[in-house]
């Protein structure tokens, strides 16, 4: 069993379980979607800032990529939306005993998304582009970033806005580049918008717009 961790968030305590001795089936190596990275932690709290959401999440539709444990996403649960929360296949059950702890079956559903692979609308549990996508620390592997582009491009529309967490590792410049070749354009979160306690000099927020 993982540890769990508790988050005071959006007015409620949220139980996240991280987990081990899971294996990323892409790289063979320990998932990195076991842990909570920073990097959501800064995106989860954003989130419950006054600076945002411009309009409410309520009965929104959001999809986190990459969800690894999944506290964006849930975050968002809390505030209003349905939620998918997505990842490669071994995250999965992880990710539904987050869901399971915090009593929110009624509002997220678990899916598997696999970038670049073709999936239906139906297949997500959608019948329409979604209204947010949601990603933390999914921008370090340039070589990763076509498949996810068309991830992207196959869930949202011209309504649709992501929203991003990135820690500056190596790869990230080359990832932005990547978007950017893309037709995906940003405007970074300014600091002072952030949490005044979740955010550091190193992990950034940037809200974009479909291509
Ligand atoms: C650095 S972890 C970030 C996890 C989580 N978003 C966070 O910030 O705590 C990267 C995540 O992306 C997922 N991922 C990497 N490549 C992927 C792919 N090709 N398709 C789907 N998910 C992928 C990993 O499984 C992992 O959960």
């Amino acid at each position: 069993m993982g540890i769990t961790r508790e988050l005071e968030i959006a007015n409620r305590t949220l139980l996240i379980e991280e987990h081990e001795n899971i294996t990323d089936p892409l790289t063979g190596k320990e998932a990195a979607g076991c842990w909570t990275w920073d990097c959501s932690m800064v995106l989860a709290y954003y989130l419950t800032t006054p600076n945002w959401p411009p309009s409410s999440f309520y009965a929104k539709t959001v999809i986190e990529l990459g969800a690894g444990t999944g506290v964006p996403g849930l975050t968002a649960a809390l505030l209003g939306a349905n939620v998918i929360l997505t990842d490669l296949p071994p995250l999965l059950p992880g990710l539904q005993k987050n869901v399971d702890k915090n009593d929110l079956r009624d509002k997220v559903i678990v899916k598997e998304l696999i970038w670049g692979e073709d999936c239906s609308f139906s297949d997500l549990g959608l019948s329409q582009p979604v209204d947010y996508v949601l990603m933390s620390d999914l921008l370090y592997d340039v070589n990763s970033m076509p498949a996810l582009c068309k991830t992207l491009k196959h869930i949202s529309d011209g309504h649709t806005q992501i929203l991003l967490a990135y820690e500056l590792r190596y790869g990230t410049t080359e990832c932005f580049k990547a978007l950017k070749e893309r037709g995906f354009r940003w405007a970074k979160v300014a600091q002072e918008d952030l949490d005044p306690e979740w955010q550091s000099e190193d992990i950034a927020g940037a809200v974009n717009g479909y291509p």
